[in-house]
């Protein structure tokens, strides 16, 4: 059985490490998901992985279609789902690119994204408990798997989901500071609550590509995240290749 879904994020729209068996176009009354699911081994287990962005990456942020997206992990059933998040640095540890963060928290700061699967057509007011909006468990997995590697990984920290697709100002980022942001990206949500909604137990590995706006004495460099991502996505795929048979094991 396919034990675990990966999604990726920009700079992880294949797994090179992932030996594909098949692919398959998963249709969902929600419309479309990012890209075929691809399904084969990664560190010796069945895994199957959703590029979030598309397989040619070309669906920005804000039109990712998220809850087609999760509809379809959820098809293939798998209970256990990593994203992997590109994000910016806030807080000082966190600053450093190529470091890995495994959030334990989110603040969803995104607008007008289909971020339910329970609205009014859905047969009762349905509510669900996002205290911890992480998964603890596989959380604890992942940085089980990161001591056992040379990487830099913080195993807590918050989230901030903006909307994008333009990065933030100054102040918007000295504000999520304030609220107890340690890092921003534009994907954690509404995809982490989609996936408490369908019960799969969801975590991120989130790779800081470049600091925050403010948080350096230049402007933020698209090139510099583009060189960030290519190396730091290295980490990710070995580090996703030590955690998956630690996720079978346990
Ligand atoms: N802000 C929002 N999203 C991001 C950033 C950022 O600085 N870097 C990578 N994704």
């Amino acid at each position: 059985m396919t034990a675990v879904a990966i999604i990726g994020g920009s700079g992880l729209t294949n797994l090179k490490n992932l030996r594909i068996t098949r692919r398959e176009v998963i249709r969902t009354p929600y419309g479309e998901p990012s890209a075929p699911m691809v399904f084969g081994q990664l560190g010796g287990q069945e895994a199957v992985f959703l590029p979030r962005h598309g397989a040619g990456h070309t669906i920005p942020p804000h039109e990712v279609n998220y809850r087609a997206n999760i509809w379809a992990i959820k098809q293939t059933g798998v209970d256990k789902v990593i994203a992997v998040n590109a994000v910016g640095g806030i807080s000082p540890d966190y600053l450093a690119s190529g470091t890995l963060v495994v959030p334990d928290q989110i603040i969803d700061y995104t607008y007008g994204r289909a971020n339910t699967f329970f609205g009014s057509e859905h047969k009762k007011v349905t509510h669900v408990d996002f205290t911890f909006p992480y998964c603890e468990s596989l959380r604890q997995t992942v940085i089980q798997a990161a001591a056992r590697t040379q990487f830099k990984v913080v195993g807590r920290g918050t989230y901030g989901a903006t909307q994008g697709p333009r990065f933030e100002s100054a102040a918007e980022i000295r504000r999520m500071e304030r609220d107890g942001a340690d890092v921003v990206g534009m994907t954690g949500m509404p995809e982490a609550g989609l996936a408490r909604e369908l019960e799969l137990c969801y975590v991120s590995i989130a790779l800081v590509v470049n600091p925050a706006a403010g948080k350096a004495k230049d402007t933020i460099s698209i090139k510099e995240i583009e060189k960030n991502l290519e190396t730091g996505m290295v980490s990710v795929r070995s580090l996703l290749e030590q955690v998956i048979p630690l996720i079978v094991q346990g």
